[in-house]
């Protein structure tokens, strides 16, 4: 039986890789096998063009199009090189940040058209979408203030209203997609967050064992 694919999303510092603890434990303790791993980045040339789109700085304005493409072309090295094959051995394949992150920032945060992102992402991934997505929500404020004494990458850097943007597309493909998009509230404690994640990642595994 194929592996699932899970992904993890949500804006700076709700959380997300602190998530990637829990997911360990849950899908460890149901003796499942997995991979983590993240995007942009996840092949040599994805992590590439990660370091090109989180730090170029040229001081070239970058269009959020192409951000799209760069975006779409780490991604389809990603698929092909391990995500493709690992869910093929049966692994499951759990990614910090996919597809959805794409729609939120460059469509919804850059103001990128849909169907672009639309014909890039059926192009790239050909019918192939993540079976289970835990998006971590709380107000941009809160993920700022836990990110506050870290660098900041070129997204980072951006401002208030651009992150409100990114979360408002994100809630709306949550409310598109309810059976795979899972809304998390990342403002808990960190504990009542792990205890959610668990408690959903737990039920989806239950439900893809008994397909
Ligand atoms: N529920 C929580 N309550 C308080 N602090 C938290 C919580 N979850 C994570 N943190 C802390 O917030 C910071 C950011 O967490 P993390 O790096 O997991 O976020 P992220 O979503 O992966 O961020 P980024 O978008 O930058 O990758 C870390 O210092 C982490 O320990
Ligand atoms: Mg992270």
């Amino acid at each position: 039986m194929r592996g699932a694919f899970v992904t993890i999303e949500g804006i700076e510092g709700v959380g997300k890789t602190t998530s990637l603890d829990t997911v360990r434990e849950t899908l460890g303790r149901s003796g499942i096998a997995f991979r983590i791993t993240r995007e942009p980045g996840g092949t040599a040339l994805g992590e590439r063009l990660r370091e090109l789109l989180l730090h170029a700085d040229d001081g070239e304005p970058v269009r959020g199009e192409t951000e799209a493409l760069l975006m779409f072309a780490a991604r389809a090295q990603h698929l092909s090189l391990v995500i493709e094959p690992a869910l093929e051995r049966g692994e499951w394949v759990v990614c910090d940040r996919f597809t959805d992150a794409t729609f939120a920032y460059q469509g919804g945060g850059r103001g990128v058209d849909t169907e672009f992102l639309e014909c890039l992402r059926d192009g790239v991934q050909r019918g192939r979408e993540p079976d289970l997505t835990l998006l971590l929500d709380a107000p941009v404020e809160v993920g700022w203030a836990r990110i506050a004494n870290r660098s900041h990458d070129r997204f980072e850097r951006e401002r208030k209203e651009f992150f409100e943007r990114v979360r408002r597309a994100y809630l709306y493909l949550a409310e598109r997609n309810p059976a795979r998009i899972k809304v998390i509230d990342a403002t808990q404690s960190r504990e009542a967050v792990a205890r959610e994640i668990d408690a959903v990642l737990g039920r989806f595994v239950a439900e893809w064992k008994a397909r």
